[in-house]
């Protein structure tokens, strides 16, 4: 089965990043967001990479305008009923997720994947969700998408080996490099990742160090990029502690408790870049 047409469900920093590098590896894009507002906000931010490329030479201007051709907007889910294949980039929330994907279970053609971006959620519990288990996969993208290689994919217990092979496929497709993955909680990405950023939590909660310096620890000290707690406001401090939840619960080990210091700043609505506030203030 050729896919040619995706549907992005959730135009957030990794909906609309999906849906861009979609759109310049040459697929028509359907871009889905419940809040027109984030689907407003979704494609202004796409154009607006495609803009910097330009002026970094490193796409054309008639790249831009094909690849923003090629990518429309969706207010209704229904509107996967032309799509190939359906990736799912909305809230880490197992009820939210399974309420899509049953209804894009009864709107997408019969032939049509459904792949959830999720970081951390059983693949098999949210395929139980639909009437097509085998056809229904995690398609797992670093943030930011369009700068990130890799696509975790996770097969749910049920997933085909010609689902697999598709999305396989596309990944190769998007210039990214696939690696197979069982579903198990965190999958490989954030089981590793995440204890480390809950830890450097921990030791600002306990006051081992500051914010900065246990960022400067782990850039200058391992040549991180960006310091866990940065990458922690940028991944979104609401998505690190339903990652957290889910290794917590999955494993039920201790080592995993997510640090209260995250718990509460989630609460204050202190979700990090997205918000305004995290560890940092931007
Ligand atoms: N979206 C798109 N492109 C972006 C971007 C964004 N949010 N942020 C930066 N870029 C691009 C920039 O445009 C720039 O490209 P050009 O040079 O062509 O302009 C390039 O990335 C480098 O950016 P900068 O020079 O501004 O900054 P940098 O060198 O510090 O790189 C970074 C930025 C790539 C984000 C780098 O800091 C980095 O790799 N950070 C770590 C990212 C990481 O660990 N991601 C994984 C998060 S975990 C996850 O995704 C899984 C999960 O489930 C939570
Ligand atoms: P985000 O908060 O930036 O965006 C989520 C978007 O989904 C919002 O625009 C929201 O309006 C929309 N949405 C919520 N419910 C919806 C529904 N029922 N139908 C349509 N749209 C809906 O979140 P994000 O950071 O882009 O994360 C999205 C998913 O990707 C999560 O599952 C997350 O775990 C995963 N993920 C996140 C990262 C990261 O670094 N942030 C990395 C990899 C994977």
């Amino acid at each position: 089965m050729a896919i040619e047409k995706v549907m992005v469900i959730g135009a957030g920093q990794m909906g609309a990043g999906i849906a861009q590098v979609c759109a310049q590896a040459g697929f028509e894009v359907l871009l889905n967001d419940a809040n027109p507002e984030a689907l407003e906000k979704g494609m202004k931010n796409i154009e607006k990479l495609l803009t910097r490329a330009v002026e970094k030479e490193r796409i054309s201007e008639s790249d831009k305008t094909e690849t923003l051709n090629r990518l429309h907007k969706s207010e209704q889910l229904k509107d996967v009923k032309s799509c190939d294949l359906a990736i799912e980039a909305i809230v880490e929330n197992m009820d939210v997720k399974t309420k899509v994907f049953g209804e894009l279970d009864t709107f997408a053609p019969k032939h049509a994947i459904l792949a959830s971006n999720t970081s951390s959620l059983p693949i098999t519990e949210i395929a139980a969700s639909t009437e097509r288990p085998d056809q229904v996969i995690g398609m797992h993208f670093m943030n930011p998408v369009p700068v990130m290689k890799l696509v975790e994919i996770i097969r749910g217990l049920q997933t085909s080996d010609e689902t697999y092979q598709a999305i396989e496929d596309m990944t190769n497709k998007l210039s990214k490099t696939p690696v197979e993955v069982n579903d198990a909680p965190g999958f490989a990405a954030n089981r590793i990742l995440m204890p480390m950023i809950n830890e450097a939590i921990y030791a600002v909660h306990e006051g081992v160090a500051s914010v900065e310096d246990i960022d400067t620890v782990m850039k200058l000290g391992m040549n991180h990029p960006m310091g866990p707690l940065t990458l922690a406001d940028f991944i979104g401090l609401d998505t690190c502690l339903y990652i957290m939840e889910v290794l917590y619960e999955g494993f039920g080990d201790s080592k995993y408790r997510p640090c209260p210091l995250l718990r509460k700043y989630v609460k204050a609505g202190w979700l990090g870049k997205k918000s305004g506030r995290g560890f940092y203030q931007y």
